[in-house]
């Protein structure tokens, strides 16, 4: 563990803050090392369907063997490089039938982070996190906390569109993990906020419910960075109710900002 990370380890305890801890352990690079996949990427379903090679599965399993082939390769150490690797993936099907990859939006200095899901039509079209009616509710939410959406980073688990906006699948979430990593290794954001259930147990390698995730202070990854968990501006959209958790949620991560931003135990 590096000193900062040792550091922040100890200002975390001091707030009683959970230490997560990943429930699978491989890194396929050192930008994984401390939050694993959770399943390997999607060779594995290969063998099956090249059982008949006069079938359609003989193109899709030399895919998936090209793709998981992919997974392996080691991941861009700086903004540039890695914008052009999201840009140029195939390290999964999504890549197939994307517009274009969505890597993040906002300034790459910003010290809030927010993790979101994957993107959608809106997303896809336009290559940014977070554009259509979720977006619009994502910008009023952290505008809530004064947060005007430019100076926050925005990133999502996934960064190409799952068709039909299906759930994104460990196969997915595992190829794509390597670039969320070496995102938050390069912003090192004082605080992550976590949107909706997907994006909050798959970085925190955990089956809990969002109910059980909310409320509290995380500490993500190798680098132990602090992270809230609050609910999907989509869901909201759907559940308008729940605006006033979430709410309670913006406001403890201002708390918790300021406490971490300040230096100061609280
Ligand atoms: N939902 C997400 O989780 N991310 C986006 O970018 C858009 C919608």
């Amino acid at each position: 563990m590096s000193v900062d990370a040792a550091r922040r380890a100890r200002y975390l305890e001091a707030l009683g803050i959970d230490l997560w801890v990943p429930r699978v352990a491989p890194a396929r690079s050192p930008a994984v090392a401390n939050v694993a996949p959770s399943a390997p990427p999607d060779a594995v379903a290969a063998p099956a369907r090249l059982a008949d090679p006069t079938g359609p599965g003989l193109v899709e399993g030399l895919h998936a063997l090209a793709e998981g082939a992919a997974a392996d390769l080691p991941v861009a150490a700086d903004w540039e490089g890695l914008r052009a690797q999201v840009r140029a993936c195939t390290r999964c099907g999504l890549h197939r039938g994307r517009t274009q990859a969505v890597f993040a939006s906002g300034d790459p200095a910003a010290r809030w982070m927010v993790v979101g899901e994957a993107p959608g039509a809106d997303e896809d079209r336009l290559g940014e996190p977070f554009v259509g009616r979720a977006g619009q509710l994502l910008n009023a939410m952290l505008a809530a906390i004064g947060l005007p959406r430019p100076t926050v980073f925005v990133a999502n688990m996934l960064k190409c569109r799952p068709p039909q906006n299906r759930d994104p699948r460990p196969e997915e979430l595992a190829a794509c993990r390597p670039y969320l990593e070496r995102q938050l290794e390069l912003l090192r954001p004082t605080l992550l906020l976590v949107v909706g259930r997907i994006a909050a147990q798959n970085l925190l390698g955990t089956e809990a419910p969002l109910g059980r995730l909310r409320g509290r202070v995380h500490a993500v990854g190798g680098l132990n960075l602090p992270a809230i968990v609050t609910y999907h501006p989509a869901y909201l959209l759907r559940s308008p109710s729940d605006k006033r958790k979430a709410w309670e949620d913006l406001k403890l991560a201002r708390r918790v900002f300021g406490e971490l931003a300040s230096g100061k135990p609280p």
